[in-house]
């Protein structure tokens, strides 16, 4: 058995995973343990690493090929990996709204590895929502009526990005493309066999043959129901710690809580590095 401990986060999503160094190579009982529990609890995280960026890589690979991020350039000789960053002034948080990663595309990402280099004192958590517990608690007039339609994920105006975020290397969301993809609001894991709810409040505005109004009441409702507290935990991190999540079965939000910089006064810097794994 390998010396590896699986600890709950909260009831509904997520585990600390404790017992296991990253940087070095995984020998099967330990990979073995860690697909076991990413399948379970959605969300890992593992505290106290100390990754290069060839090491992350390594890492992230054993859940699958990455792939470069859409807005944002790789950092230098790796470009499958992209510095996240929020400089003391800023407000906005990459990420600071609910959302499953870039389902504005036909295929998104399986999920992605997140490592924490720069960490506030306070603040600057991240919150994930368990997608499976959305969709099995919706009553059946609501399941039935979202399976005879799709939402429209739209990745918006590919400039967006790249007039925000002063400490990140931006580029035009694909290639100043802008891309819209209809998607059903129930998909089935392929791993798990469990259908999860698949809203993404970032970039999910329209129901497909809804209008503005019908669709807004809806996603609005579905969302507040999706990041309810009890199907959700709320990540406090530290530099060093690792989190690992499943974008087909969750959404996640960058909290967006720095009331220093929003009010004039002392604000945090926070600087994250991002690997995502192709689905
Ligand atoms: C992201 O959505 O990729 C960023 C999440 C975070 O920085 O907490």
């Amino acid at each position: 058995m390998p010396d590896l401990e699986v600890r709950p986060y909260s009831t509904a999503v997520g585990a600390e995973v404790l017992g296991v160094d990253l940087s070095q190579p995984l020998d099967n009982a330990t990979w073995a343990a860690i697909q076991d529990a990413f399948h379970k609890h959605l969300v890992l995280f593992f505290r106290d690493q100390d990754l290069t960026p060839e090491e992350q890589i390594a890492f992230s690979r054993h859940f699958g090929d990455l792939e470069d991020y859409p807005y944002v350039h790789g950092i230098d000789g790796h470009p499958e990996l992209i510095e996240i960053v929020k400089t003391p002034d800023e407000v906005r948080n990459f990420g600071h709204d609910w959302h499953a990663d870039m389902t504005f595309r036909e295929q998104p990402p399986l999920g992605a590895v997140l490592y924490a280099i720069e960490i506030p004192p306070v603040g600057g958590d991240t919150l994930f929502a368990n997608m499976y517990l959305a969709w099995e608690t919706l009553s059946d007039g609501m399941k039935a009526m979202l399976s005879q339609v799709r939402g429209l994920h739209d990745s918006s105006d590919p400039s967006y990005h790249s007039q925000n975020f002063a400490g990140m290397s931006m580029r035009e969301k694909e290639g100043g493309k802008r891309q819209v993809t209809a998607h059903p609001f129930s998909q089935v894991h392929p791993v798990t066999g469990r259908t999860s709810l698949m809203i993404s409040p970032s970039y999910c505005f329209e129901i497909e043959g809804m209008t503005p109004d019908e669709s807004r009441m809806i996603l609005e409702h579905l969302k507040a129901h999706a990041t309810q507290d009890i199907f959700s935990c709320r990540f406090r991190w530290k530099p060093g710690s690792v989190v690992v999540w499943d974008n087909r079965c969750l959404m996640h939000q960058a909290l967006e809580d720095d009331l220093g910089a929003m009010f004039g006064g002392q604000g945090f810097r926070r600087v994250m590095r991002r690997a995502t794994i192709r689905n």
